[in-house]
């Protein structure tokens, strides 16, 4: 995939391009309070946590969050949208944990993990600062595993270019299962629908999506005016919804009298 430079690309209409409804934040809140534990407080982290699309929510529902994310640009949106208590933003990577270990209940990685350049390395990082038990809840694509949204389709090799940008699933779960986490959960979440489809064309010509910087700009011009042209039909009809897959992986207990699920 080409990587993005957030300092340099996107942060600035990511929060527009990528804003939820407060139904669709409701709906993925509810999703994680079902793979978490139901104690509350949980001592959360947001690693990768952009422009804190997320990050107060999670502390509302579950308890203080920090949110670690190596942009400075993509923090300063984060940080001037969400000043609460419970709430706090660090520079760090998935790589580099700026936290102490084994301090957290969970770990959210909500679309930042395929831009992790040394996995293995951010795989230990997690379970450095998780607790015995925490979870990494992975809100990833994978390439066999890969959602379908409706606008993909009118772009020249749209679905095979987002596809490849992740990885499959089974390589994911071998990664992790070998060193020290096991799988508790993988399933889907559809959000509601983000608006009409004239509206979710305006975001997506903001580009805020890894996606549109894999293509040519031959392909672009071509998939935005055939999207352009499907949109045109009937541009106050519902954008169609889709499922997004959502992996949960649990810390084992390392410790010599542990038992594990
Ligand atoms: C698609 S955005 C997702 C942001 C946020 N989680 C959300 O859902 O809105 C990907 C984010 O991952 C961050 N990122 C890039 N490399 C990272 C790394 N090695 N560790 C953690 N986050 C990283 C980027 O800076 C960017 O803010």
């Amino acid at each position: 995939m080409r990587s993005i430079d957030y300092d340099t690309e996107q942060h600035r209409d990511y929060a527009r391009g990528r804003a939820l409804t407060r139904e669709q934040l409701r709906v993925w809140i509810d999703a994680m309070a079902a793979v978490l534990p139901e104690r509350r407080p949980l001592a959360g982290l947001d690693v990768g946590s952009g422009t804190g699309r997320f990050t107060p929510a999670l502390a509302e529902a579950f308890g203080p969050v920090t949110g670690v994310e190596p942009s400075v640009r993509m923090r300063e949106v984060a940080q001037a949208q969400s000043r609460r208590p419970g709430v706090r933003y660090l520079a760090g990577s998935a790589e580099d944990l700026p936290v102490p270990s084994a301090g957290a209940d969970y770990a959210l990685m909500f679309l930042s993990w395929h831009h992790v350049k040394d996995k293995p390395r951010a795989a230990r990082e997690l379970a450095r600062v998780l607790k015995p038990g925490g979870r990494l809840l992975l809100r990833a694509n994978f390439s066999d595993h890969h959602p379908r949204p409706w606008w993909l389709e009118y772009f020249p090799r749209g679905y095979e270019a987002d596809a490849a940008i992740f990885q499959p699933l089974h390589e994911v779960i071998e990664m992790f299962t070998t060193t020290g986490w096991r799988v508790a959960g993988f399933g889907t979440v559809t959000e509601p629908s983000a608006g009409t489809r004239g509206d979710m064309l305006a975001r997506l010509r903001l580009r805020t999506l890894s996606f549109f910087a894999q293509l040519s700009d031959d392909e672009l011009e071509t998939g935005f005016r055939r999207l352009e042209e499907a949109v045109a039909a009937d541009p106050s009809a519902p954008a169609e919804v889709f499922a997004e897959p959502l992996l949960t992986l649990e810390l084992l207990d390392q410790r010599p009298d542990a038992r594990n699920p």
